[in-house]
Protein backbone atom coordinates (compact mmCIF):
# COMPACT_ATOMS: atom_id res chain seq x y z
CA UNK A 1 0.00 0.00 0.00
CA UNK A 2 2.53 2.45 0.91
CA UNK A 3 4.71 1.73 -1.85
CA UNK A 4 2.26 2.99 -4.20
CA UNK A 5 1.72 6.40 -2.86
CA UNK A 6 4.47 9.25 -4.81
CA UNK A 7 7.55 10.91 -2.89
CA UNK A 8 7.83 14.29 -2.37
CA UNK A 9 10.58 15.86 -4.77
CA UNK A 10 13.37 15.30 -2.52
CA UNK A 11 16.07 18.16 -2.50
CA UNK A 12 18.07 19.17 0.47
CA UNK A 13 15.45 21.50 1.94
CA UNK A 14 12.85 18.51 1.94
CA UNK A 15 15.41 16.26 3.44
CA UNK A 16 16.19 18.07 6.15
CA UNK A 17 12.86 19.01 6.67
CA UNK A 18 11.30 15.24 6.91
CA UNK A 19 14.48 14.63 9.59
CA UNK A 20 13.88 17.76 11.70
CA UNK A 21 10.03 16.39 11.92
CA UNK A 22 10.89 13.03 12.38
CA UNK A 23 13.48 14.13 15.47
CA UNK A 24 10.42 16.19 16.57
CA UNK A 25 8.34 13.19 16.82
CA UNK A 26 10.87 10.67 18.29
CA UNK A 27 11.30 13.58 21.24
CA UNK A 28 7.47 14.56 21.34
CA UNK A 29 6.58 10.76 21.44
CA UNK A 30 9.18 8.08 20.86
CA UNK A 31 9.36 6.20 18.30
CA UNK A 32 9.16 6.75 14.22
CA UNK A 33 6.23 8.19 12.53
CA UNK A 34 4.17 5.61 10.37
CA UNK A 35 2.70 7.72 7.79
CA UNK A 36 3.56 11.59 6.04
CA UNK A 37 0.86 13.37 4.44
CA UNK A 38 0.61 16.92 2.63
CA UNK A 39 -1.24 19.37 1.41
CA UNK A 40 -0.60 23.02 -0.54
CA UNK A 41 -1.11 26.79 0.10
CA UNK A 42 -2.50 29.09 -2.47
CA UNK A 43 -2.32 32.13 -4.23
CA UNK A 44 -5.01 33.95 -6.32
CA UNK A 45 -4.05 34.85 -9.41
CA UNK A 46 -7.56 36.54 -10.25
CA UNK A 47 -11.19 35.95 -8.47
CA UNK A 48 -11.07 38.03 -4.85
CA UNK A 49 -13.85 37.26 -3.32
CA UNK A 50 -15.58 35.57 -6.17
CA UNK A 51 -16.23 32.36 -4.62
CA UNK A 52 -18.83 32.92 -2.09
CA UNK A 53 -20.89 34.52 -4.72
CA UNK A 54 -20.71 31.22 -6.41
CA UNK A 55 -18.25 32.91 -9.72
CA UNK A 56 -15.04 32.17 -10.94
CA UNK A 57 -11.44 32.31 -9.53
CA UNK A 58 -7.92 31.55 -11.17
CA UNK A 59 -5.78 29.96 -8.24
CA UNK A 60 -2.55 28.55 -7.71
CA UNK A 61 -1.88 25.61 -5.36
CA UNK A 62 1.93 26.53 -4.51
CA UNK A 63 5.09 24.91 -3.43
CA UNK A 64 4.68 25.85 -0.03
CA UNK A 65 2.88 23.60 1.99
CA UNK A 66 1.56 21.47 5.11
CA UNK A 67 3.49 18.22 6.07
CA UNK A 68 2.00 15.97 8.92
CA UNK A 69 3.86 12.82 10.04
CA UNK A 70 1.66 10.59 12.05
CA UNK A 71 1.60 7.14 13.70
CA UNK A 72 -1.29 4.84 14.92
CA UNK A 73 -2.73 4.81 18.34
CA UNK A 74 -5.77 2.32 19.38
CA UNK A 75 -7.37 4.41 22.30
CA UNK A 76 -8.92 7.04 20.57
CA UNK A 77 -6.65 9.98 21.43
CA UNK A 78 -5.19 12.35 18.44
CA UNK A 79 -1.89 14.30 20.04
CA UNK A 80 -0.56 16.60 17.86
CA UNK A 81 2.87 18.66 17.66
CA UNK A 82 2.71 21.89 15.46
CA UNK A 83 6.75 22.38 14.88
CA UNK A 84 5.76 26.17 13.94
CA UNK A 85 3.70 27.39 16.77
CA UNK A 86 5.84 25.17 19.52
CA UNK A 87 2.17 24.22 20.88
CA UNK A 88 0.55 20.53 21.60
CA UNK A 89 -2.96 19.67 20.69
CA UNK A 90 -4.66 16.92 22.22
CA UNK A 91 -8.25 15.16 22.28
CA UNK A 92 -10.55 12.26 22.17
CA UNK A 93 -11.98 11.32 18.88
CA UNK A 94 -15.16 10.36 20.93
CA UNK A 95 -15.26 14.33 22.66
CA UNK A 96 -14.15 16.56 20.71
CA UNK A 97 -14.79 19.94 21.53
CA UNK A 98 -14.23 23.39 20.39
CA UNK A 99 -11.08 24.96 21.67
CA UNK A 100 -11.36 28.45 23.68
CA UNK A 101 -9.74 30.87 21.73
CA UNK A 102 -7.17 28.57 19.60
CA UNK A 103 -7.70 29.20 16.28
CA UNK A 104 -5.18 26.81 15.09
CA UNK A 105 -6.23 23.77 17.46
CA UNK A 106 -10.04 24.83 16.00
CA UNK A 107 -8.66 24.21 12.71
CA UNK A 108 -7.35 20.62 13.38
CA UNK A 109 -10.23 19.43 15.56
CA UNK A 110 -12.78 20.70 13.01
CA UNK A 111 -11.88 18.23 10.33
CA UNK A 112 -12.35 14.86 12.86
CA UNK A 113 -15.37 16.29 13.85
CA UNK A 114 -16.83 16.57 10.54
CA UNK A 115 -15.47 13.16 9.40
CA UNK A 116 -17.12 11.66 12.09
CA UNK A 117 -20.45 13.15 11.17
CA UNK A 118 -19.88 12.17 8.09
CA UNK A 119 -19.93 8.18 9.83
CA UNK A 120 -16.52 7.75 8.70
CA UNK A 121 -14.69 5.57 11.17
CA UNK A 122 -11.33 7.54 12.84
CA UNK A 123 -8.01 5.97 14.20
CA UNK A 124 -6.39 8.31 17.05
CA UNK A 125 -3.01 9.27 16.18
CA UNK A 126 0.09 11.26 17.73
CA UNK A 127 1.37 13.41 14.91
CA UNK A 128 3.85 16.61 13.93
CA UNK A 129 2.63 19.17 11.75
CA UNK A 130 5.33 21.41 9.92
CA UNK A 131 4.24 23.81 7.44
CA UNK A 132 6.33 26.30 5.09
CA UNK A 133 2.96 28.80 4.34
CA UNK A 134 3.16 31.68 6.13
CA UNK A 135 0.34 31.88 8.78
CA UNK A 136 -1.94 34.60 8.30
CA UNK A 137 -0.65 35.93 5.50
CA UNK A 138 -3.25 34.97 2.95
CA UNK A 139 -2.16 31.80 1.49
CA UNK A 140 -4.52 29.53 3.11
CA UNK A 141 -2.15 27.81 5.65
CA UNK A 142 -5.70 26.64 7.65
CA UNK A 143 -7.05 25.05 4.78
CA UNK A 144 -3.55 23.31 4.13
CA UNK A 145 -3.48 22.33 7.29
CA UNK A 146 -7.09 21.00 7.46
CA UNK A 147 -6.70 18.96 4.11
CA UNK A 148 -3.28 17.41 5.37
CA UNK A 149 -5.08 16.14 8.30
CA UNK A 150 -8.01 14.62 6.42
CA UNK A 151 -5.66 13.28 4.44
CA UNK A 152 -4.00 11.53 7.60
CA UNK A 153 -7.18 10.30 9.14
CA UNK A 154 -7.64 8.97 5.04
CA UNK A 155 -4.45 7.06 5.94
CA UNK A 156 -5.16 5.30 9.21
CA UNK A 157 -8.65 5.00 8.65
CA UNK A 158 -7.73 3.13 5.30
CA UNK A 159 -10.89 4.60 3.33
CA UNK A 160 -10.53 7.29 0.67
CA UNK A 161 -12.61 10.49 -0.33
CA UNK A 162 -12.48 11.86 -3.55
CA UNK A 163 -10.67 14.99 -3.66
CA UNK A 164 -13.53 17.29 -4.37
CA UNK A 165 -15.12 15.48 -1.47
CA UNK A 166 -12.36 16.65 0.97
CA UNK A 167 -12.60 19.70 -0.02
CA UNK A 168 -16.34 20.09 0.99
CA UNK A 169 -15.92 18.24 4.31
CA UNK A 170 -13.10 20.48 5.06
CA UNK A 171 -14.68 23.45 4.24
CA UNK A 172 -17.48 22.73 6.19
CA UNK A 173 -15.21 22.39 9.41
CA UNK A 174 -13.49 25.29 8.57
CA UNK A 175 -17.35 26.83 8.30
CA UNK A 176 -18.70 25.15 11.38
CA UNK A 177 -16.10 24.40 13.69
CA UNK A 178 -13.77 27.21 13.45
CA UNK A 179 -16.53 29.77 12.55
CA UNK A 180 -14.66 31.14 9.18
CA UNK A 181 -17.59 31.56 6.62
CA UNK A 182 -15.31 31.16 4.05
CA UNK A 183 -15.97 30.14 0.61
CA UNK A 184 -14.37 27.25 -1.06
CA UNK A 185 -11.25 28.15 -2.98
CA UNK A 186 -8.90 27.46 -0.50
CA UNK A 187 -9.73 24.07 0.68
CA UNK A 188 -10.79 23.34 -3.37
CA UNK A 189 -7.31 24.57 -4.19
CA UNK A 190 -5.34 22.29 -1.29
CA UNK A 191 -7.12 19.39 -2.85
CA UNK A 192 -7.33 19.65 -6.15
CA UNK A 193 -3.60 20.83 -7.17
CA UNK A 194 -1.74 19.71 -9.86
CA UNK A 195 2.34 19.72 -10.45
CA UNK A 196 3.07 22.87 -12.23
CA UNK A 197 -0.29 24.14 -13.16
CA UNK A 198 -3.17 26.96 -12.52
CA UNK A 199 -6.57 26.15 -12.23
CA UNK A 200 -9.90 27.89 -12.87
CA UNK A 201 -12.62 26.96 -10.25
CA UNK A 202 -15.90 27.41 -11.13
CA UNK A 203 -17.23 27.65 -7.75
CA UNK A 204 -21.16 26.78 -8.74
CA UNK A 205 -20.11 23.26 -9.98
CA UNK A 206 -17.37 22.95 -8.34
CA UNK A 207 -15.69 22.09 -12.07
CA UNK A 208 -11.92 22.95 -12.31
CA UNK A 209 -9.68 23.54 -15.60
CA UNK A 210 -5.99 23.28 -15.85
CA UNK A 211 -4.09 26.18 -17.25
CA UNK A 212 -0.42 25.88 -18.35
CA UNK A 213 1.07 30.00 -17.47
CA UNK A 214 3.83 30.33 -20.08
CA UNK A 215 7.63 29.57 -18.94
CA UNK A 216 8.77 33.10 -19.59
CA UNK A 217 6.42 34.02 -17.13
CA UNK A 218 7.05 33.64 -13.06
CA UNK A 219 4.29 33.98 -10.26
CA UNK A 220 5.68 35.58 -7.63
CA UNK A 221 4.59 36.52 -4.23
CA UNK A 222 5.49 39.48 -1.85
CA UNK A 223 4.41 39.38 1.48
CA UNK A 224 3.95 43.13 3.03
CA UNK A 225 4.44 41.18 6.31
CA UNK A 226 1.61 43.47 7.90
CA UNK A 227 -0.76 41.37 9.79
CA UNK A 228 -4.53 40.79 8.20
CA UNK A 229 -6.33 43.20 10.96
CA UNK A 230 -9.44 43.18 11.26
CA UNK A 231 -9.88 40.32 8.70
CA UNK A 232 -12.93 38.36 10.20
CA UNK A 233 -15.42 41.22 10.92
CA UNK A 234 -14.53 42.55 7.83
CA UNK A 235 -14.76 39.36 5.64
CA UNK A 236 -17.93 38.53 7.33
CA UNK A 237 -19.55 42.11 6.19
CA UNK A 238 -18.50 41.54 2.60
CA UNK A 239 -20.56 38.50 2.11
CA UNK A 240 -23.50 39.63 3.86
CA UNK A 241 -23.47 43.18 1.21
CA UNK A 242 -23.16 40.82 -1.73
CA UNK A 243 -25.94 38.34 -0.49
CA UNK A 244 -27.83 41.52 0.16
CA UNK A 245 -27.16 42.70 -3.65
CA UNK A 246 -28.13 39.66 -4.59
CA UNK A 247 -31.18 38.91 -2.74
CA UNK A 248 -32.37 42.77 -3.77
CA UNK A 249 -31.87 42.05 -7.28
CA UNK A 250 -33.56 38.71 -7.43
CA UNK A 251 -30.98 36.78 -8.43
CA UNK A 252 -29.70 33.24 -6.62
CA UNK A 253 -25.93 34.55 -6.14
CA UNK A 254 -23.83 37.82 -7.85
CA UNK A 255 -22.90 34.61 -10.35
CA UNK A 256 -26.20 35.15 -12.31
CA UNK A 257 -25.92 38.98 -12.43
CA UNK A 258 -25.23 39.89 -16.11
CA UNK A 259 -23.46 43.69 -15.83
CA UNK A 260 -26.18 45.41 -17.77
CA UNK A 261 -29.07 44.71 -15.12
CA UNK A 262 -26.42 45.86 -12.25
CA UNK A 263 -25.72 48.91 -14.50
CA UNK A 264 -29.86 49.59 -15.03
CA UNK A 265 -31.05 48.45 -11.57
CA UNK A 266 -28.01 50.22 -9.38
CA UNK A 267 -30.05 52.60 -8.13
CA UNK A 268 -32.55 50.13 -5.99
CA UNK A 269 -28.89 49.59 -4.01
CA UNK A 270 -27.18 51.31 -1.29
CA UNK A 271 -24.40 52.98 -2.52
CA UNK A 272 -22.04 50.41 -0.75
CA UNK A 273 -23.96 47.43 -1.78
CA UNK A 274 -23.62 48.53 -5.79
CA UNK A 275 -20.25 48.83 -5.49
CA UNK A 276 -19.72 45.59 -3.76
CA UNK A 277 -21.60 43.51 -6.93
CA UNK A 278 -20.14 46.05 -9.38
CA UNK A 279 -16.42 44.39 -8.02
CA UNK A 280 -17.48 40.91 -7.99
CA UNK A 281 -19.09 40.80 -11.29
CA UNK A 282 -16.49 42.30 -12.89
CA UNK A 283 -13.79 40.43 -10.80
CA UNK A 284 -15.20 37.45 -11.70
CA UNK A 285 -15.67 37.94 -15.77
CA UNK A 286 -11.95 38.89 -15.32
CA UNK A 287 -10.60 35.60 -14.26
CA UNK A 288 -11.22 33.71 -17.82
CA UNK A 289 -9.75 37.03 -19.36
CA UNK A 290 -6.28 36.14 -17.18
CA UNK A 291 -6.50 32.43 -17.61
CA UNK A 292 -5.60 33.32 -21.49
CA UNK A 293 -3.31 35.81 -21.14
CA UNK A 294 -1.56 33.88 -19.18
CA UNK A 295 -1.60 31.04 -21.29
CA UNK A 296 -1.01 33.01 -24.06
CA UNK A 297 2.05 35.68 -22.72
CA UNK A 298 -0.33 38.74 -23.76
CA UNK A 299 1.50 40.99 -21.64
CA UNK A 300 -0.50 44.14 -22.47
CA UNK A 301 -4.07 42.36 -21.03
CA UNK A 302 -2.02 40.92 -17.82
CA UNK A 303 -1.34 44.24 -17.10
CA UNK A 304 -4.83 45.70 -17.53
CA UNK A 305 -6.45 43.30 -15.87
CA UNK A 306 -4.56 43.16 -12.33
CA UNK A 307 -4.35 46.84 -12.50
CA UNK A 308 -8.33 46.49 -13.08
CA UNK A 309 -8.19 43.82 -10.16
CA UNK A 310 -6.44 46.18 -7.70
CA UNK A 311 -8.26 49.50 -8.50
CA UNK A 312 -11.38 47.32 -7.78
CA UNK A 313 -10.18 45.64 -4.91
CA UNK A 314 -9.48 49.39 -3.06
CA UNK A 315 -11.73 51.64 -4.84
CA UNK A 316 -15.18 49.22 -4.62
CA UNK A 317 -14.47 46.47 -2.43
CA UNK A 318 -12.24 48.37 0.00
CA UNK A 319 -9.92 45.67 1.45
CA UNK A 320 -6.36 47.06 0.12
CA UNK A 321 -4.37 48.22 3.30
CA UNK A 322 -1.81 51.39 3.23
CA UNK A 323 0.95 48.30 3.31
CA UNK A 324 -0.94 46.89 0.30
CA UNK A 325 -0.86 50.15 -1.60
CA UNK A 326 3.00 50.83 -0.71
CA UNK A 327 3.70 47.50 -1.82
CA UNK A 328 1.45 47.45 -5.05
CA UNK A 329 3.92 50.71 -5.96
CA UNK A 330 7.18 48.61 -5.11
CA UNK A 331 5.69 45.94 -7.54
CA UNK A 332 4.88 48.18 -10.15
CA UNK A 333 8.26 50.19 -10.29
CA UNK A 334 10.47 46.67 -10.08
CA UNK A 335 12.43 45.26 -13.63
CA UNK A 336 10.06 42.56 -15.04
CA UNK A 337 6.66 43.58 -13.82
CA UNK A 338 4.15 42.43 -16.31
CA UNK A 339 1.06 43.23 -13.54
CA UNK A 340 0.37 42.84 -9.80
CA UNK A 341 -2.78 42.37 -7.27
CA UNK A 342 -3.99 41.80 -4.18
CA UNK A 343 -4.20 37.97 -3.12
CA UNK A 344 -6.52 35.83 -0.68
CA UNK A 345 -9.00 38.03 1.42
CA UNK A 346 -6.99 41.07 1.03
CA UNK A 347 -6.23 43.78 4.85
CA UNK A 348 -2.75 43.05 4.15
CA UNK A 349 -0.86 39.86 3.90
CA UNK A 350 0.67 39.04 0.93
CA UNK A 351 0.35 39.70 -3.01
CA UNK A 352 1.29 38.59 -6.32
CA UNK A 353 3.39 39.79 -8.82
CA UNK A 354 3.43 38.01 -12.46
CA UNK A 355 6.64 38.83 -13.72
CA UNK A 356 9.15 38.24 -16.96
CA UNK A 357 10.99 34.81 -15.98
CA UNK A 358 14.56 35.93 -16.87
CA UNK A 359 14.38 38.87 -14.55
CA UNK A 360 12.88 37.67 -11.65
CA UNK A 361 15.73 38.17 -9.90
CA UNK A 362 16.21 41.84 -10.43
CA UNK A 363 12.42 41.96 -9.66
CA UNK A 364 12.70 40.25 -6.19
CA UNK A 365 16.15 42.33 -5.06
CA UNK A 366 14.49 45.97 -6.28
CA UNK A 367 11.23 44.92 -4.30
CA UNK A 368 12.96 44.01 -1.10
CA UNK A 369 14.68 47.17 -1.52
CA UNK A 370 12.25 49.56 -2.00
CA UNK A 371 9.79 48.01 0.13
CA UNK A 372 12.16 47.91 3.08
CA UNK A 373 13.29 51.85 2.77
CA UNK A 374 9.83 52.79 2.59
CA UNK A 375 8.52 50.73 5.30
CA UNK A 376 11.39 49.99 7.35
CA UNK A 377 9.54 46.02 7.17
CA UNK A 378 12.04 43.73 5.27
CA UNK A 379 9.07 41.93 3.15
CA UNK A 380 9.49 38.08 1.86
CA UNK A 381 9.45 37.88 -2.07
CA UNK A 382 9.33 34.09 -3.36
CA UNK A 383 8.72 32.86 -7.00
CA UNK A 384 6.20 29.88 -6.94
CA UNK A 385 5.10 26.91 -8.65
CA UNK A 386 1.88 24.86 -9.53
CA UNK A 387 2.48 22.58 -6.61
CA UNK A 388 -0.08 19.00 -6.35
CA UNK A 389 -2.97 19.02 -3.91
CA UNK A 390 -2.88 16.93 -0.56
CA UNK A 391 -1.68 13.44 -0.49
CA UNK A 392 -0.20 10.92 1.27
CA UNK A 393 3.68 10.42 0.44
CA UNK A 394 6.22 7.78 1.36
CA UNK A 395 9.95 8.51 2.54
C1 LIG B 1 -10.32 33.82 2.05
C2 LIG B 1 -11.46 32.81 2.10
C3 LIG B 1 -11.78 32.28 0.69
C4 LIG B 1 -11.98 33.43 -0.30
C5 LIG B 1 -10.85 34.46 -0.19
C6 LIG B 1 -11.10 35.69 -1.01
O1 LIG B 1 -9.14 33.19 1.68
O2 LIG B 1 -11.11 31.74 2.94
O3 LIG B 1 -12.90 31.44 0.74
O4 LIG B 1 -13.23 34.04 -0.09
O5 LIG B 1 -10.64 34.87 1.16
O6 LIG B 1 -11.17 35.39 -2.36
Amino acid sequence: MLSTLPSVEWTVDSLARARRMAEEFHREFRGEPELWARAPGRVDLMGSHTDYNLGFVLTLPISKDTWIAARHRDDGIVRLHSLNLEATDQFRLDQINRAAGSKWRNYVRGVPAILQQEGLKLNGCDAVVHSTVPLESGLSSSAALECAVATIFEELGGWHLSPQRKAQLCQKAENQFAGVSCGILDQYSACLGLDGCALVLDCRDLSTRTIHVAESIRIVICNTMSPRRLSGGEYARRRSECEQGASLLGVNALRDLPPSVLASRRKELSEVVARRCEFIVDESARVELLAQALSDDDRASIASLCAASFAGARDLYEIVSPAMETMMKCMLAAPGILGARQAGAGFGGCMVALVDAAQTGAFRASVIDSYSRSTQTAPEVWPVVGARGAEAFHL
